[in-house]
């Protein structure tokens, strides 16, 4: 069984990214990076977020930018919670405190605009797609792009091995149009051996040992220009309750594919 068979959407939304946003680095973190990224891209883009999970937050900064937004998530349950939120009925999670952070607190605009971005979500998200980076196609047919923005937030890192991270990163990066760019959010972590285990409750969850520079130089090969990465320290209380001994932080990685 891997990461995205045993994932409970409500566990972990309500566990990792809830309590009023009281998980800070987890949250505020790669909203600030997105918010900062996006807004220095111009509008109409196609973009692709791969692995959203049962997660809204990522693409907030994106909207605007974007005629057209494709999700792509591993698993059946994940998805389902992302067409309920698309279709209004998703009432288990509130995600306007992330809303208003993006919108208020780093554009400066007011709660109005808030709740007009939430609809702008809504309606610039076409499709939700199914994704798997160990099968030979690791998106579903006829979603591989190109695009000219691709996310991909806390997902390719899933795996147990550096040669599988590999793989993923190459194989997300083909996604990418020439002139397009690639943001990706991941764990930071000891390189010492070469994956650890985190736990949502009772549940262990496997993450690939990477840092900054190791992703950085990988971009760097497959031909992206302007890599810039950025680390932020994880927070010592909430690693503790993931009882996870490998993990640094978070990074956010962005480069621009070769023409
Ligand atoms: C830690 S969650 C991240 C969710 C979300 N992107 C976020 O920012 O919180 C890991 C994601 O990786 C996905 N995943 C696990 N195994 C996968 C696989 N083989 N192929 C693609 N995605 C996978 C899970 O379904 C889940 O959505």
């Amino acid at each position: 069984m891997n990461n995205g068979e045993k994932f409970d959407p409500l566990a972990y939304l309500h566990t990792r990214l809830g309590n009023n946003m009281r998980s800070k680095e987890r949250v505020l973190f790669p909203l600030r990076r997105l918010h900062e990224e996006f807004a220095s891209l111009p509008g109409s883009l196609k973009i692709l977020e791969y692995g959203t999970g049962p997660v809204i937050m990522n693409i907030i900064s994106a909207a605007p930018h974007a005629s057209e937004i494709t999700l792509a998530e591993y698993n059946r349950g994940n998805r389902d919670v992302l067409h309920s939120w698309l279709e209004g009925t998703f009432h288990s999670f509130d995600w306007s405190p992330f809303f208003d952070h993006v919108v208020t607190d780093l554009e400066g605009k007011g709660a109005k605009e808030a709740r007009a971005r939430e609809a702008l979500v809504r309606s610039v998200v076409k499709r939700v797609v199914s994704c798997d980076f160990t099968a030979p196609r690791i998106i579903q047919e006829g979603h591989e792009g190109p695009y000219d923005v691709v996310i991909s937030p806390s997902c390719i890192d899933c795996c147990a091995t550096l040669a599988q991270f590999r793989r993923n990163v190459e194989n997300v990066s083909t996604f990418v149009k020439p002139g397009g760019t690639l943001m990706l959010y991941l764990s930071e972590r000891n390189m010492h051996r070469e994956s650890g285990t985190y736990y949502i409750g009772s549940t262990p969850h496997t993450l690939v040992n990477i840092s900054a520079s190791y992703v950085a130089e990988q971009l760097k090969n497959l031909g992206f220009s302007g890599v810039r990465s950025y680390s932020c320290p994880g927070d010592p209380e909430a690693m503790k309750k993931l009882q996870d001994e490998d993990m640094l932080g978070y990074m956010f990685l962005t480069g621009v594919k070769g023409t």
